[in-house]
């Protein structure tokens, strides 16, 4: 199954791919953690992209576009994948519809006051790139990484001024992509507002009917 993850920023996206992912025996291709990995070991890709992540922006179509034939060139997406916060733009969509057939696209729903909280209480594992949330998806130790005892650090992007811009540029360049698969038949709307135990379960079932 070829999956795609639409949604605003901290809508759940990475948190839902990640479970989902594990129970299907699928990988998850998040090309935000690709970036930031690339950005960590201060790659030539890396050193480009940090300043337009930190701010918000959007890295552009072809550097994305590129990164994410090449991920899929990898043996391991045989079975499916779900791509999480790719495509971002009508153009990133058109260029992965030359090179990969989409089954379907799953849109997480979600309001800004909801994601601004869910992206200010966000912590992340320095090491491995797991997500938490100081309310809602706490650590078993505070600070601490559950699966690899890594620190848990807070994501420069989401700092308040980088959260207001990400919403604005998902509304002016994401937001379209709603309508776009909707036209094409593939549109799957699965409410991202309750506990994640619930949204999991809703995305399986949505996933199961297709
Ligand atoms: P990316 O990492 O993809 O950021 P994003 O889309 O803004 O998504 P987030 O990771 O912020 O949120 P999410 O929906 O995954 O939510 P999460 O599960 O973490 O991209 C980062 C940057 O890279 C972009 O801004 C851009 O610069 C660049 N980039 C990436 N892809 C690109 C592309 N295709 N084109 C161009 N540039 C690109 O959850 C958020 C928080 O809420 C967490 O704390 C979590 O624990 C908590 N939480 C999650 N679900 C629930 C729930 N159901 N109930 C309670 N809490 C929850």
């Amino acid at each position: 199954m070829k999956l795609i993850f639409l949604g605003p920023p901290g809508a759940g996206k990475g948190t839902i791919a990640s479970k989902i992912c594990e129970n299907l025996g699928i990988p998850h291709i998040s090309t935000g953690d690709l970036f930031r990995k690339a950005i960590k070991n201060q790659t030539e890709l890396g050193k480009k992209v940090q300043q337009i992540i930190e701010s918000g922006d959007l890295v552009p179509d072809a550097l994305t576009v590129a990164l994410v034939k090449e991920r899929l060139n990898n043996p391991d997406v045989e079975k499916g994948y779900i791509l999480d916060g790719f495509p971002r733009t009508i153009g990133q969509a058109d260029s992965l519809s030359e090179f990969s057939s989409i089954d379907a696209v799953i849109n997480f729903t979600i309001t800004d006051d909801q994601v601004i909280k869910r992206l200010a209480g966000r912590r992340l594992c320095k090491n491995c790139g797991a997500g938490y949330h100081v309310d809602t998806v706490k650590p078993k130790e505070e600070g601490i990484c559950d699966k690899c005892g890594g620190e848990l650090i807070i994501r420069p992007d989401d700092a308040p001024e980088a959260i207001k811009n990400r919403l604005a540029v998902y509304y002016e360049s994401t937001e379209p992509l709603i309508d776009y698969y909707r036209q094409k038949g593939i549109l799957n709307d699965v409410d991202g507002s309750p506990e994640v135990a619930a949204v999991v379960k809703d995305t399986e079932t949505t996933i199961s009917a297709i």
